[in-house]
């Protein structure tokens, strides 16, 4: 009959769990599905139907790919509401959203603020900021939530003296970046966080215009070959993306720590291990972990599945990080492997453009903590912790610790 010579069926499309079963380990399914294959259909929060990538080959392989677009106005959400599409299609300077030419105009006056001397004078800048909140803590504690004492103001400074952003204005921007990344906010919510920081980012930068300092924003507006409007776009994809993300990695990081006391006392004992512990927590807490998304711009083959144009895919971080084909034993936290070569960071043209300054504060921060509080501990138990499956940068909302 003619079913017989049909081709395999695809599976039914899926929808994007989120929830980690064990708080910390990528939802089951994720692991289940990867088994079965590398790519398979997904039902997007729009209705579309496009594709979830899980296998590490097949993740990768859609990052290096110049046919697969990331502009919003071609994205489907994965989940929720996400990021407000239209909102971010008028933001100029956003360049997380633009494909080469534009994205590589962008990137380049950018690579060229985030030099090796510039991340080197930060240096004992993170060092001082890391043992004033240490300091802070014994002052008031215990005990303490390590988010609010240690875990966000660690980036949050360290972002506000990269860009040249007062840290006094630090509840509004920490308080919009959170309504932009959380899942449950409308899309009206988003659009006044996303509209609250364009306003008070674009007044900063019209002022470095008559008053520079040695920032990044000032630095930008030196090349000269931005608008006012571009920069301020820019520094609003850098200042959510270099705080949310570098504090939940610490939060989330001392959290797995804690659950694991060999690794923590390895780690604690010898401080040269911090350079592959930091490499392994981002591999094994794969933090972002609903996107990134991309879609097709023309018809393309990826690991044998054809992806038409038009068809978004998700690319599973969490999942490929954990891809037992590129890392052995991959659910086990091992802070002496070799974990380079995850894709916590993405992959291709968009990877990460503060990966050296996020390795730098945890390589500082984590050793840190550990040598100022050698018996930290959780103050609640540890499926007590609040996670944050609700928000697009996964990790911990409070971690209460004592010593
Ligand atoms: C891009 C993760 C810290 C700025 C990305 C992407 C990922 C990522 C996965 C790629 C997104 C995509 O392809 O769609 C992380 C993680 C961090 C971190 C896990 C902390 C551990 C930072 C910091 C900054 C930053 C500290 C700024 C100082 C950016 C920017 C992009 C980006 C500007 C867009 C790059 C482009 O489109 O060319 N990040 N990030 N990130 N990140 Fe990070």
């Amino acid at each position: 009959s003619k079913e017989r010579v049909m081709p395999k069926a695809l599976p039914d499309p899926v929808t994007l769990p989120i929830s980690r079963e064990n708080l910390v380990d990528p939802p089951d399914d994720l692991r289940r599905w990867r088994e079965e294959g590398p790519i398979r259909p997904m039902l997007f929060a729009d209705g579309h139907v496009g594709w979830l990538a899980t296998g590490y080959t097949a993740v990768r392989a859609v990052l290096a790919d110049p046919r697969f677009s990331t502009r919003s106005e071609t994205l489907h959400p994965p989940i929720g509401q996400r990021l407000s599409q239209q909102a971010l299609t008028r933001l100029p300077g956003f360049f997380l959203r633009e494909d080469p030419p534009e994205h590589t105009r962008f990137r380049r006056l950018l690579t060229g603020q985030f030099t090796v001397r510039r991340m080197k004078e930060l240096e004992p800048r993170i060092e001082k900021i890391t043992s004033d909140r240490l300091a802070a803590m014994e002052r008031i504690g215990p005990p303490a939530d390590l988010v609010e004492a240690f875990a966000l103001p660690i980036p949050s400074l360290v972002i506000c003296e990269l860009l040249g952003v007062p840290y006094d204005d630090h509840t509004m921007f920490q308080r919009e970046s959170a309504a932009m990344l959380n899942l449950d906010s409308t899309l009206a919510e988003m659009q006044a966080a996303l509209e609250g920081l364009v306003d008070y980012l674009h007044k900063l930068v019209v002022s470095k215009r008559t008053d520079p300092d040695d920032g990044l924003i000032s630095g930008l507006v030196s090349t000269g070959q931005l608008t006012d409007e571009e920069i301020t776009g820019a520094a609003v994809l850098l200042l959510i993306a270099g705080h949310e993300t570098t504090a939940n990695m610490l939060a989330f990081g001392t959290y797995v720590l804690l659950n694991n006391p060999s690794q923590l006392a390895a780690l604690r004992d010898d401080p040269s291990l911090a350079e592959a512990a930091v490499e392994e927590l981002l591999r094994y807490l794969s933090i972002v972990h609903i996107g990134p998304v991309r879609t097709a711009t023309e018809d393309a083959e990826v690991e044998g599945q054809l992806i038409r144009a038009g068809e978004s895919v998700t690319l599973s971080l969490s999942a490929a990080n954990r891809d037992p084909e590129r890392f052995e034993d991959p659910d086990t936290l091992d802070i002496t492997r070799h974990a380079m070569g995850h894709v916590s960071f993405g992959h291709g043209i968009h990877q990460c453009l503060g990966q050296q300054l996020a390795r730098i504060e945890m390589r500082i921060a984590y050793p840190a903590l550990f040598q100022c509080f050698p018996d930290l501990r959780l103050a609640i138990p540890a499926d007590k912790v609040s996670m944050r499956s609700n928000m697009a940068i996964y990790g911990v909302h409070r971690l209460p610790v004592t010593w």
